[in-house]
């Protein structure tokens, strides 16, 4: 293969080596599928891009394609999150990259358009920009394109609304909505990951302030739970009552965002939607607020409304802007309200990352073995990969669990009350 990439600095590959090793042995179920994938060869002549996160939990996954027979080129889901050690280190390993740190939205969308120019066979996508990209821009590719995955829930969104409308032209797989993925990644990933970045770039203390949390969707449960736990008082906002109540019954404060802002120390926009925190809250926020967006797109949190008020504004450190308004108190954004836990973090521990990718090797490789009976369609993943994943992972921590004795199965497979 002619390997073609456009990326920072190929001599940064030692470092990004070393990220990749190091999350290599804590992703058991990923090396797994890489075993199987070595033996059997699913991918073998296609070409697969890969548009994530280009971090090492996602480098590894890139690799586990490739050693199932895959050309597998690699393009960011974000401008912010691409760490340029790690995209150098796939070009080493030949893989081929376009990408940057802080690429220019013109520069993402030449990445993107660099990437499909390999006229892939197959496609994992994160948010829904490569498989719009494809259909706006390159419908001459759309006929070698046999399918793909995608990753989150803001993507599985933009592709039921282009199955909808019967734009979408090949089968994708709603990986983010298999259980494995958002039981875990959403949930205790974003929870996790979300908390480090925020506390790693302000280098504050949580506990005995107050946390306002937008959405209580997967993302925002986690987000919520370890904000709990690192000693906050809680507040939700939401726009569904059911997840209200749930809110509610978990231990947390639920009021509508123009009542929270005035409450919050931190504010964390992770609900999918756009417009989120606007003028309206800006205006009543203590001094010192920290705002910040876990969300996919960076629309949660309003910057440009802030910028309007604001009449001065600053980088007061490393991936936080601070914003005075025109009484002199300060406001902050952090990592432009893109996703903080990738643009300003490591993103998800690789543990969760290890189902998440597990999940994606495997419905690619679905796709790969059954693209012929698939409509251009959104699917989900299979029940079989869900618990394959599942097990594996169990196994993986040396831990096993009981199974049904068939009496068991009978029990609950009758209707009838009679013996
Ligand atoms: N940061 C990460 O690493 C990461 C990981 C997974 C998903 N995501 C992204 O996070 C976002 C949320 O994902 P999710 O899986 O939690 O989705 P979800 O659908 O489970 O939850 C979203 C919640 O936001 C609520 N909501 C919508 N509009 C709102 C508004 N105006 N005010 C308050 N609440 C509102 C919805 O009612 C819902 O409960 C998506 O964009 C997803 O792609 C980010």
């Amino acid at each position: 293969m002619d390997l073609k990439y456009t990326i920072r600095d190929l001599s940064l590959a030692g470092e990004g080596q070393r990220k990749i090793d190091w999350v290599k042995p804590r992703m058991q179920v990923l090396n797994s599928v890489r075993k199987q994938f070595e033996e059997q060869q699913p991918f073998k002549g296609k070409k697969v891009v890969i548009c994530l996160h280009l971090e090492a939990k996602t480098a590894y996954l890139a690799q586990v394609i490739k050693a199932g027979g895959a050309d597998v080129t690699v393009v960011a889901s974000n401008p912010l999150s691409t760490q340029d050690d790690v995209v150098a280190a796939l070009v080493q390993s030949g893989i081929g990259a376009h990408a940057w740190y802080n690429a220019t939205d013109e520069e993402y969308n030449t990445h993107l358009q660099l990437a499909l120019d390999t006229e892939p066979d197959f496609i994992i996508d994160d948010g829904g920009d490569l498989v719009s990209t494809l259909h706006t821009t390159r419908p001459e590719l759309l006929q070698k394109v046999k399918g793909g995955a995608e990753e989150t829930t803001t993507g599985v969104l933009r592709l039921h609304s282009m199955a909808r409308d019967g734009v979408l032209k090949f089968p994708m797989i709603a990986v983010n909505d298999a259980q494995c993925k958002y039981l875990f990644d959403n949930r205790y990933g974003t929870g996790q990951s979300v908390w480090d970045g925020i506390m790693r770039t302000t280098n504050l203390v949580v506990a005995g302030k107050t946390a306002v949390i937008a959405g209580y969707g997967w993302c925002g449960k986690g987000v919520a739970l370890r904000a709990k736990g690192l000693g906050a008082r809680v507040i939700v906002c939401e726009v569904n009552p059911i997840k209200a109540n749930e809110a509610l019954m978990d231990g947390f404060e639920v009021m509508p965002m123009v009542e929270a802002a005035k409450h919050g120390d931190f504010f964390i926009t992770v609900t999918g939607n756009t417009n989120i925190i606007n003028k309206e809250h800006f205006v009543v926020m203590k001094p010192g607020a920290v705002m910040c967006n876990a969300g996919h797109f960076d629309v949660e949190v309003n910057v440009a409304q802030l910028k309007e008020i604001a009449v001065s504004e600053r980088v007061a450190r490393a991936n936080i802007m601070e914003y005075v308004l025109a009484d002199g108190r300060q406001l902050y954004v952090l990592a432009e309200g893109r996703l903080v836990n990738l643009a300003a973090g490591d993103g998800h521990p690789a543990e969760v990352m290890d189902m998440t990718f597990a999940l994606q090797a495997l419905s690619l490789e679905y796709v790969a073995l059954n693209y012929e009976t698939l409509s251009p369609e959104v699917y989900q993943v299979t029940t079989e990969i869900d618990e394959r994943v599942a097990m594996i992972k169990l196994q993986s921590l040396g831990l096993s669990i009981d199974k049904l004795t068939k009496e068991q199965e009978a029990y609950l497979a009758s209707w009838s009350t009679e013996e």
